[in-house]
């Protein structure tokens, strides 16, 4: 059974993407779409059962008042103006929770049917039907987004789904070995695991600038994945982990909801693949909750987010092997401590960094000449600005303790009590 939708038109605000998704906690479905949408021209337009018109405090844009469409203006659909105002940096605005309640069930006859296992036997259903009996091609990071795809592609077509894990040399603590064991022993998927830590890390080799070294990662990725896709033939899809947040702009200028659809995994255009993009509509709550109802492991869909370039920015400077396994370590360290603390669900990211300096200290009664290592720790809404987090000094004690024994190298720990700004919330 399809859902029923309400739309989010956008005006010019900034909290579209809070409203649609307080109507989603209503169990209904809601998508944002641009103030000159053309019902007409609107493939899901028979599911929609309401407008809101976001207005926002911006609805003049480049001098201009942001108008509605003819076409929506004409809709045959209750509609509902909204004024919110813009909480800049918060991004936590509450609509009127009966006045909303009210729109969707009473005014617009909305039923309240979205759910995970909902969306999740529609999207097999979708996957079946666009893929036919053809095969389709993943890029298996074994971050959250590309973990569900998985998920959900092998609930659709099995086997028929090829997963391509590369592993760079920047993955954390025991990551590989997660990915490898939950999709290929666990869930049965085909996965070719490839092992690709000497090509990256020679190529990065001396290179300290780390916008370059960002390209560099990136540019191999998909040199090793175009390699090993040329070797697999007959495979016409391509999936990826687009989600919501990727190809919707809350906080628009233009009034122009949907951004140029950007090629998320940096895949170029030129594979000749079809893309596959099934959780493009969620979430990234909505993808976790996706994740765990298809039955993939907590501590792979609870992660906190990874940069695409992983290690590789927080082993600063050049990489050299000895630091890149002394951060690793250490942020294996911390995340156990942090876990245990009881302070997961509590911070929002939190990592170590090795600087490519070192300094003096003393172990075993001689002079020591070795790494520091650098603890973050953030609080943030949507990573755009970032508080630090303030664990317990215990905690620090027992962390710092644990890597200045146990990991080769460092004989110093710092806490960075650096907001956002002024720092970034990664060192590079
Ligand atoms: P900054 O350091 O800019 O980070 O305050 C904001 C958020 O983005 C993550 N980040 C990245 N993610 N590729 C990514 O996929 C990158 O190059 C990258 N750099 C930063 C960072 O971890 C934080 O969550």
């Amino acid at each position: 059974m399809q859902q029923d939708m309400i739309l989010v038109i956008d005006l010019g605000g900034t909290t579209n993407s809070t409203l649609a998704r307080q109507i989603r906690g209503l169990n209904v479905y809601s998508e944002i779409q641009p103030h000159d949408l053309e019902p007409a021209a609107y493939p899901a337009w028979p599911r929609v059962k309401g407008i809101i018109y976001n207005g926002g405090a911006n609805r003049i844009v480049d001098g201009k008042p942001v108008m509605p469409s003819a076409g929506l203006r004409a809709a045959s659909v209750p509609q509902l103006a909204l004024a919110c105002p813009d909480l800049d940096g918060i991004h936590q605005a509450a609509w009127d929770a009966d006045k909303l309640k009210n729109f969707v069930y009473k005014t617009c006859q909305c039923q309240p049917r979205w759910t995970m296992d909902a969306f999740i036997e529609e999207q097999v259903a979708l996957l079946r039907e666009q893929i036919g009996d053809q095969r389709v091609l993943l890029a298996l990071s074994g971050g959250v987004d590309s973990s569900v795809v998985a998920a959900l592609l092998i609930k659709a077509i099995g086997s028929r789904l090829t997963c391509i894990h590369v592993n760079h040399g920047l993955l954390r603590k025991d990551e590989p070995e997660q990915v490898v064991q939950v999709f290929r022993e666990q869930m049965g998927a085909t996965l070719i695991y490839i092992d690709a830590v000497d090509r990256f890390l020679d190529k990065l080799a001396g290179i300290s600038d780390p916008e370059q070294k960002r390209k560099i990662i990136g540019a191999e990725f998909i040199r090793v994945f175009e390699d090993e896709a040329t070797k697999l033939a007959g495979i016409r899809f391509l999936a990826q982990g687009t989600i919501y947040p990727d190809i919707v702009e809350s906080g628009t200028k233009t009034a122009r909801a949907i951004k140029a659809h950007h090629n998320v995994g940096g895949l170029p255009e030129d594979l000749a693949f079809e893309l596959v993009e099934p959780i493009k509509y969620l979430y990234k709550d909505e993808v976790r909750a996706c994740g765990l109802a298809l039955g993939l492991p907590a501590s792979m869909v609870n992660r906190q987010p990874f940069p695409g370039p992983g290690l590789g920015v927080r082993c600063l400077g050049a990489i050299t092997r000895e630091r890149l396994e002394a951060v690793r370590e250490s942020d294996a360290i911390l995340r156990e401590e942090f876990d245990k603390a009881g302070l997961t669900d509590q911070i929002w990211q939190y990592f170590t960094a090795i600087p490519d300096f070192k300094s003096v200290g003393v172990r075993d009664h001689a002079r020591s000449f070795e790494y520091p290592v650098i603890i973050r720790a953030v609080h943030t809404v949507d990573a755009m600005t970032a508080t630090i987090a303030h664990p317990d000094w215990a905690v620090l004690d027992r962390i710092t303790n644990r890597i200045i024994q146990e990991v080769k190298g460092v004989n110093r720990v710092c806490y960075d009590l650096t907001p956002k700004p002024t720092g970034t919330i990664e060192w590079e």
